[in-house]
């Protein structure tokens, strides 16, 4: 018997946990930042209504369809082994994010603790900031040793089961991080040139649009909804067979996307207000944050709540992006709970040592990348797509109608958008997508 959320609010707690994390809080302001702000955040916004919402209702409708985990569950509705290999690679591939995300999140932790010990509240300059951040990203020790720590969090949440750890840890989270993020939206609209930050945001200019900013808009699309890798097929999985999917999923795409837009406005009103470089790629939030933290009233406070925030938010989506591989072991290969979490959680350890190392030792491993902006490049903006693709053409052409039958959905349009979607615009979008990573054009 699997294991339901207690209810439609549970599901949507959970695939909110899942979807909030680094993606939105650290990665999609620096995105923005390297592609040239409003005329990205546009395409991004494209990408979620015609690419990411649509990719995000096959997982799920896959999931809750078959009950089962993503390699079992695309074998079961085509019959096929090689689109049961398709499925497989999604467990690879969030296998793959977890190993990269728990350094970040780690990064996280690490501040949590900068924090606590108010070194986040001295910070004048930002070329203090940025000095702070590089030496402590540079250190192996301080980066393995919150990757580790944080797998280990992660360990001690999921031996408590899917349902209590993640749902319980999002509903606290969520409310408590809009808070936070509005008191920093609204001091940074103050801080003097803040407003130039807004402009960067939201007013566009089309001459930064390349087809690798639409690479970098898909693949932060997919990222942040965690898609194309098995998570949302596994959560929906979990959903009670009555539940409609259309509104529900709707819902974590909207506050997903407005959490990232808040985080963006924080971010970018200092960034202008300080000097620190909008193109400062990974670095960005961790050399920011401080400076804010250091002159506004309670900085003490807030930079704790905002990196405990942070720390959680993380947790909930490494918890999620570990699951396929954990309910993979446990229903293919018979393994008990808690020695499939081990065995999953010491690989994402092991394979992530080289992204912890990437700010030190292997800070250019090939093609003039280390080895961290190698691995999440290829899975963020190839593998990740390849999954999400797959889980749209087997949705939209490889079943029989009962599939749009189980969004439950009477409403016409949404039918037709479903459809449409699935069987011609994203697959296609996606395809031309990729084909231009390959050089094809
Ligand atoms: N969506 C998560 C985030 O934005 C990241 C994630 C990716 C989680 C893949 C699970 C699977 O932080």
């Amino acid at each position: 018997m699997r294991e339901n959320w207690k209810s439609r609010i549970g599901f949507i707690f959970a695939a909110l946990g899942s979807a909030v994390g680094l993606g939105s809080i650290w990665r999609f302001p620096y995105v923005v930042g390297e592609n040239g702000g409003a005329a990205f955040i546009l395409l991004y916004i494209l990408c979620l209504l015609l690419i990411g919402f649509p990719v995000l209702l096959s997982e799920i409708v896959i999931g809750k369809a078959t009950q089962k985990s993503p390699s079992l569950a695309f074998k079961e509705l085509t019959k096929s082994d090689i689109w049961a290999k398709a499925g497989k690679m999604t467990l690879i591939t969030g296998f793959v994010i977890s190993s990269f995300y728990s350094v970040v999140a780690g990064w996280g932790l690490g501040y949590l603790i900068e924090a606590i010990k108010g070194n986040l509240t001295t910070i004048e300059t930002s070329t203090q900031a940025v000095s702070r951040f590089t030496s402590l990203s540079a250190n192996p020790y301080w980066c393995v040793g919150f990757h580790f720590i944080f797998l280990v969090l992660a360990v001690a949440v999921l031996f408590s089961g899917v349902r209590k750890g993640i749902e319980v840890g999002s509903k606290i989270m969520m409310p408590l991080l809009l808070f936070v993020l509005g008191v920093l939206v609204i001091n940074g609209l103050s801080m003097p040139d803040g407003m130039k930050g807004v402009k960067f945001l939201f007013s566009p200019d089309f001459s930064t649009v390349t087809p690798q900013v639409f690479l970098m808009a898909l693949g932060q699309a997919f990222f942040t909804l965690s898609l194309g890798q098995g998570t949302m097929i596994i959560y929906g999985s979990y959903l009670p067979k009555k539940d409609k999917v259309f509104n529900n999923c709707g819902i974590v795409v909207i506050l997903n996307t407005c959490i990232a837009i808040l985080m963006g406005v924080a971010i970018f009103t200092a960034v202008f207000s300080t000097g620190i470089e909008p193109t400062s790629g990974p670095a960005l939030l961790f050399e920011t944050l401080p400076l804010v933290f250091t002159k506004i009233s309670g900085g003490y406070f807030f930079s704790i709540l905002f990196f405990l925030l942070v720390t959680i938010a993380a947790l909930t989506s490494e918890i999620s992006a570990l699951e396929p591989m954990i309910a993979y072991l446990i229903d293919r290969k018979k393994m008990a709970r808690k020695k499939a979490v081990l065995l999953t959680s010491i690989g994402a350890f092991i394979l992530g040592v080289p992204s912890a190392l990437s700010f030190s030792l292997l800070t250019n491993v090939a093609f003039n990348m280390s080895f961290f902006d190698l691995v999440s490049f290829v899975s963020i903006n190839i593998l990740v797509p390849l999954g999400g693709l797959s889980a749209v053409l087997l949705v939209g052409w490889k079943t029989k109608k009962h599939l749009v039958d189980l969004l439950e959905d009477k409403h016409k349009s949404v039918q037709w958008y479903f459809t449409v979607c699935t069987r011609y615009v994203a697959p296609v979008l996606i395809g031309l997508i990729l084909l231009d990573l390959l050089g094809v054009y």
